[in-house]
C-alpha cells in the first residue's frame, strides 16, 4: 500500500500494535535495487509488518550534490515492494516531512547532531552536516513508524555504525539490523548513484572492489602493516580516479587503526568524474 501522509502510518501503526504485531522499517531513498530488496527480504521474513520509507531527504545532501538529480522511480519502487510482501511504503513529499521550512537548509531543521568523534572522518569529513541530516531523518521515521526493528545496511557502514551509535545512546527503543552488501558478480557494490556511471566509468569503479578485496587477501596472509596494505591500491587506480579516501578504521568506534586486526574495517571513497562511490570491505571473514 503506497501512503504519503504521516498520519495514514500512524494509524495503521496504531492497529498492528493493537494487534501484537511486529514492526519492521526499512528507511530508503528509493530508486530500490538488489541491496535494498535484500533488508526488505529480511525486514519481512522477521517481522509481521514491513515499512519500506522512500524519501530523498533533502538536509542530508551538501551544497553542490546531487540531490536534484538524484534517481526517483516510485512506481518501479512500490512495485518492487509489493511483490516482495512489503505493507507499506511511505513515500512523503518534503514538505509532509518538514513543513515549509524544508527549502531553507539543514542549519534549520537538524535536532540530531552525532558525536564529531564518529563524523568527523571518512564521509562525514567532505559532507559536513550529512550525518546530522541522516540522523534527524531517521529519528523522525523511527518515531512515525515505532518499528521494533529498523535495517540498514552494511554498504553505508559509517551511518550504520553511527545509527546503532544513537539507538544506544539515545535508548531508542528498537533493534538495527545490519545487513551485508550486495555486489554484482563483478565484485561492483550495488548503489543507486550507479545509475549515473557509463560503460567505462562502470569499469573504472571495478576498482574500489578489487582494492578491498585484494587487501583482505593480504590480510588473511599475514600482512598486517597498514603501510603495505594501502599500498595495494597503487596497482588499481589510474588517472580516472580521484581517490579521496581509503581508511582502516575500528569496527565499534571508527578510531584509526595503527595495525590491521580482526576488528578492522576497510573504507574506501574515489570519485570518477562527478560520480562519488564508496564501498568498504571487514578484514576478518
Ligand atoms: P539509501 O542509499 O537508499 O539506502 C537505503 C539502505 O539500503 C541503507 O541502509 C543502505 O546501506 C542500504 N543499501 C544500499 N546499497 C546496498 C547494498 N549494495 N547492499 C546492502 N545494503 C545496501 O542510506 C540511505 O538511503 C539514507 O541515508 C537513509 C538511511 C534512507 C536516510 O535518508
Amino acid at each position: 500500500m503506497l501512503v504519503y501522509t504521516i498520519a495514514e502510518v500512524r494509524q495503521k501503526v496504531r492497529e498492528w500494535k493493537k494487534a501484537g504485531l511486529t514492526i519492521g522499517l526499512v528507511p530508503t531513498m528509493g530508486a530500490l535495487h538488489d541491496g535494498h530488496k535484500s533488508l526488505i527480504t529480511k525486514s519481512v521474513s522477521k517481522c509481521d509488518k514491513t515499512i519500506v520509507s522512500v524519501f530523498v531527504n533533502p538536509i542530508q545532501f551538501c551544497a553542490g550534490e546531487d540531490l536534484d538529480k538524484y534517481p526517483r522511480t516510485l512506481n518501479a519502487d512500490n512495485e518492487l515492494c509489493e511483490q516482495n510482501g512489503v505493507d507499506i511504503v511511505f513515500a512523503p513529499s518534503a514538505k509532509e516531512m518538514y513543513g515549509d521550512d524544508y527549502t531553507i537548509s539543514h542549519d534549520y531543521l537538524t535536532y540530531v547532531i552525532p558525536p564529531s568523534s564518529y563524523v568527523n572522518k571518512l564521509c562525514g569529513k567532505s559532507r559536513i552536516g550529512h550525518f546530522d541530516g541522516v540522523c534527524t531523518v531517521v529519528n523522525k521515521l523511527f518515531n512515525i513508524a515505532e518499528p521494533d526493528y529498523a535495517f540498514f545496511g552494511e554498504k553505508d557502514r559509517q551511518q550504520l555504525i553511527v545509527l546503532q551509535k544513537m539507538v544506544k545512546d539515545l535508548n531508542i527503543p528498537l533493534q538495527i539490523i545490519p545487513c551485508p552488501t550486495v555486489r554484482e558478480e563483478s565484485g561492483l557494490a550495488l548503489s543507486s548513484r550507479n545509475k549515473y556511471l557509463s560503460a567505462e566509468d562502470k569499469e573504472n569503479a571495478l576498482a574500489l572492489s578489487k582494492i578491498l578485496f585484494h587487501i583482505k587477501d593480504c590480510y588473511n596472509n599475514g600482512v598486517t602493516d597498514i603501510k603495505s596494505l594501502s599500498a595495494v591500491a597503487d596497482i588499481y587506480l589510474n588517472e580516472s580516479h580521484a581517490l579521496e579516501y581509503l581508511d582502516f578504521r575500528d569496527s565499534d568506534d571508527l578510531t584509526e587503526k595503527q595495525v590491521a586486526d580482526n576488528k578492522t574495517i576497510v573504507f574506501i571513497a574515489l570519485k570518477i568524474g562527478d560520480v562519488r562511490l564508496i564501498d568498504n570491505l571487514a578484514l576478518k571473514d
